[in-house]
C-alpha cells in the first residue's frame, strides 16, 4: 500500500519510513527537510495515498506552540487527505497525557480530538517514552556540571518497536484508540539518564529533581505510565543502549 508519514525523519519516523519500505509499502516522507511544511496550508497532495502515519513533532514546552502546531498539522492532513480520498489516519499520541497538565500534552490532546472528530477513519496509538528520551533529558536540563532530570516512573520502549506497531497498524486499518504500548519494564528516568551518560561517555552527574506542581506530581505517581491492558515491546533500555552505542 502508499503510506505517507508526515515526520518521517524523526526519531520514530525514519524507522516507519524504513519497516514500512522493507515489507513492501511505498513511501511519501513528508518533513519540511523533504520540502513539505504541514503547519502551511495547501501544502500537501495526497493523491494515491491509502493511509497516513502521523509522527511530527514541535520542540516546545509552551501550550499555545504546541496548540498551534498540532493543530495546523492535523487540520491541513486531514484536508490533504479528504479531497484525495486517504482511507485511514494513524496518530501517535502519548500515554498518560489527559492526567497530565503541560504545555506540550495540551497540544497533543487537541491533536487527538482533531483526529478522532475528524471526517477520516482513525487509529490513535498512545505510547509511552522512547528509550532516546534519557539522552535527550540528559542534555536538555544542564546545570554546569549538573545535568538536571525529573524523579519520574516511565516504561521507555525502543522507538523501532513503536514504528513497528504503528505499520501493523496501518495495515490493519482503522482501529480507533487501541492499547496503549509501553516497554518491557519500569525504569526511573534519572536512572536511565546515568546509564545512557555511561554508556556514551558523557561527563556530569545526574541529579534527581521533583518539579514542583500537578505535573511533577504526575510524573512521579506513574500517570504516565500506560494504562491497563496495555501492550509491551521487549527491547529492555540496557539492550537498546548496548545496540545503538
Ligand atoms: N519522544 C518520545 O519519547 C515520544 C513518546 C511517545 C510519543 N511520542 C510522539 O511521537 C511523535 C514523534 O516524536 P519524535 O520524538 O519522533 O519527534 P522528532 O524526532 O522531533 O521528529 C519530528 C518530525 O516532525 C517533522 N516536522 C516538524 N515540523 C514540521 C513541519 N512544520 N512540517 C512537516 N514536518 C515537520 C520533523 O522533520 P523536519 O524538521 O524536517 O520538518 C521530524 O520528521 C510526536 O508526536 C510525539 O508526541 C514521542
Amino acid at each position: 500500500m502508499r503510506i505517507a508519514v508526515a515526520g518521517g525523519t524523526g526519531v520514530v519516523g525514519r524507522h516507519v519510513v524504513e519497516l514500512a519500505r522493507a515489507r513492501g509499502h511505498e513511501v511519501d516522507v513528508l518533513s519540511r527537510s523533504k520540502g513539505v511544511d504541514l503547519t502551511a496550508a495547501g501544502t500537501v497532495d495526497l493523491t494515491g495515498v491509502e493511509a497516513i502515519v502521523d509522527v511530527t513533532s514541535v520542540s516546545t514546552t509552551i501550550a499555545s506552540k504546541a496548540k498551534a502546531f498540532f493543530t495546523a498539522t492535523a487540520r491541513n492532513l486531514l484536508a490533504a487527505g479528504q479531497a484525495a480520498g486517504v482511507g485511514h489516519y494513524v496518530l501517535l499520541s502519548i500515554a498518560g497525557i489527559d492526567g497530565a497538565p503541560f504545555g506540550y500534552y495540551a497540544g497533543k490532546l487537541e491533536q487527538e480530538r482533531l483526529v478522532s472528530e475528524g471526517s477520516m477513519p482513525w487509529t490513535i496509538l498512545r505510547a509511552t517514552q522512547f528509550h532516546e528520551f534519557a539522552g535527550q533529558i540528559h542534555q536538555r536540563m544542564k546545570v554546569g556540571p549538573l545535568s538536571l532530570v525529573p524523579a519520574m516512573r516511565s516504561q521507555p520502549i525502543a522507538a523501532r518497536e513503536v514504528a513497528s506497531r504503528l505499520v501493523d497498524l496501518a495495515e490493519a486499518g482503522p482501529a480507533g484508540r487501541v492499547p496503549d504500548l509501553a516497554g518491557p519494564q519500569e525504569e526511573r528516568m534519572a536512572d536511565l539518564s546515568r546509564r545512557w551518560a555511561k554508556a556514551t561517555g558523557k561527563k556530569g552527574i545526574v541529579v534527581e529533581a521533583a518539579i514542583p506542581g500537578e505535573f511533577g506530581q504526575a510524573m512521579r505517581d506513574g500517570t504516565l505510565l500506560a494504562r491497563p491492558g496495555a501492550e509491551h515491546g521487549s527491547q529492555t533500555f540496557d539492550q537498546w543502549l548496548q545496540s545503538a552505542h
